[in-house]
């Protein structure tokens, strides 16, 4: 996407595209050709994608996913003190909802 298509998009395309109207429908569209398109170069797919607010959210959502998915097979997380607060505040959490044994 260049950036006269992401100009276009968020001036065009902004209504909410869990909506029923015309606005939300064409975001809709806009979005699920995006995550096609991203899809394609990823090598997965579309249902794969997932958009989130930004860095915060992403985080969250992927180490609570990990944990929910996989605690079966360990409940072991490498990171680094020097992490992001995103990254930080889930994993204790997760250590605090017994998710996680430990962490290093
Ligand atoms: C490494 C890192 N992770 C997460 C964030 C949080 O990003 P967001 O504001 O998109 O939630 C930042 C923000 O500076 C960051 O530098």
């Amino acid at each position: 996407m260049h950036i006269g298509q992401f100009q276009h998009l968020i001036s065009e395309k902004y209504g909410n595209p869990s909506a029923i109207h015309n606005l939300g429908q064409e975001s809709r569209q806009a979005m699920d050709e995006a995550r096609r398109g991203i899809a394609a170069v990823l090598g997965c797919l579309p249902l794969e994608v997932i958009f989130t607010s930004g860095a915060t959210e992403s985080n969250n959502l992927a180490l609570k996913g990990i944990a929910g998915a996989y605690g079966s097979q360990g409940q072991h997380l490498i990171t680094t003190a020097i992490e992001h607060k995103s990254i930080l505040d889930p994993i204790q959490k997760l250590h605090k909802k017994k998710l996680l044994k430990d962490s290093l």
